[in-house]
């Protein structure tokens, strides 16, 4: 075989195992209260997460935990305070922003929670998704651009005639899909949706859910799935992560880690879940008091527990169960089976920022 066809082979392999988005240690802090002050809030501390390509990653954790700071600074709409986001292997951040702006919102799109929100009620439906297509670039002649336009509608499961529609007289499940087709019309490798399905009834949401899989099943996109409500997590993704207070705590196969809770708080998410084979031990109150215990907090944001360990520095992260199992845990309490000082898996310095 010539060195040309190995050298092809090779850089394609590379090119397919380069995961869709990598997020690489970072994090982000807000000043407070005016430009005197010196106070903030960290809204993100270390973060590391990975997409693969046609993968669905669920990002979850109550209401503040930093879900949407996360997708802000990942789709360049915030600037992290440190830390890196790659995109198909190339960090974005170091892109100026004139150049980085059009090419990269093309390889990766948002959806919002409010889709009545995000679409202008003066404009039919046919104007955002035109909008789309010509800011990208992906218009070409008439007839090119009414073909896209009406497999678009039909992706999404819409009527080709609603693009006549204004948003008022779409339902808030149909004005989401409007949404997704604008997401769509630039042929992202990525959506970061945002808690997509909560601001509608809950008799369309699963519909919104089979559209998302359906364009990953289709068309290869990776997405980050954010939302509060883990069943929907449960029903959706391939990974879950758990956002406690800026921080990833644990992440996990989705059946696995739902399966197998390794940190406290997940453990309270899991708990929450309606499920009749499993007796609900939510506590409402223990939960509203989570957001003190992490003000007061130094160390691990948790801190559940009286115990010395949840004051002593940052927890390190910690496998579970098999190796194959791809699922870890940040926790001073967790406590490994047998063999259980390998499992150790991040080194000190991160333990100790
Ligand atoms: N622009 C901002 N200025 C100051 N604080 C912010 C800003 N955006 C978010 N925060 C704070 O960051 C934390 C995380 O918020 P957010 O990312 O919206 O959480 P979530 O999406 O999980 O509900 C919260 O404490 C919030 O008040
Ligand atoms: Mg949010």
């Amino acid at each position: 075989m010539s060195n040309s066809v190995l050298s092809r082979m090779s850089s394609h392999a590379a090119e397919s195992t380069t995961p869709a988005l990598e997020v690489r240690d970072l994090s982000k802090t807000f000043p407070l209260g005016g430009f005197l002050s010196h106070r903030s809030v960290r809204a993100l501390s270390n973060v590391d997460l990975t997409l693969e390509r046609a993968e669905i990653v669920a990002l979850v954790g109550e209401s503040g935990s930093g879900k949407s700071t996360l997708a802000r600074c990942i789709a360049r709409l915030e600037k992290p305070s440190t830390g890196q986001v790659l995109l198909d292997g190339v960090d974005v951040l170091k892109r100026d922003r004139f150049q980085a702006s059009r090419e990269y919102r093309s390889q990766l799109q948002m959806v919002f929670q409010d889709p009545f929100g995000s679409l202008n009620p003066v404009h039919r439906v046919e104007h955002f998704l035109r909008r789309s297509l010509a800011i990208h670039g992906k218009a070409g002649s008439e007839a090119h651009t009414r073909a896209r336009l009406e497999k678009l509608m039909t992706t999404v499961g819409l009527q080709v005639d609603m693009l006549n529609s204004y948003p008022h007289e779409l339902s808030g499940g149909q004005r989401q899909r409007v949404a997704i087709a604008r997401a769509l019309a630039v042929e992202p490798q990525v959506i970061l949706a945002d808690e997509p399905t909560s601001m509608l009834d809950v008799s369309v949401r699963i519909g919104i859910l089979n559209l998302m899989r359906k364009l990953r099943d289709d068309q290869g996109i990776s997405m980050l799935y954010i939302t509060h409500d883990l069943a929907s997590a449960r029903y959706l993704a391939d990974r879950i992560a758990v956002m406690f207070a800026g921080e990833l705590v644990e992440e996990g196969e989705s059946l696995e880690l739902l399966a197998n809770p390794a940190h406290p708080y997940t453990q309270l998410l899991v708990s929450a879940v309606p499920d009749p084979a499993r007796a609900g031990s939510y506590d409402p109150v223990r939960r509203a008091g989570l957001r003190q215990a992490v003000m007061a907090s130094t160390s691990c944001a948790f801190d559940g527990d009286a115990e010395q360990p949840c004051s002593a520095g940052h927890p390190v992260r910690h496998r579970v169960g098999g190796v194959d199992n791809q699922h870890w845990v940040r926790c001073h309490l967790y406590r490994p089976r047998a063999g259980a000082a390998s499992n150790a898996l991040t080194t000190e310095s991160q333990a100790s920022a």
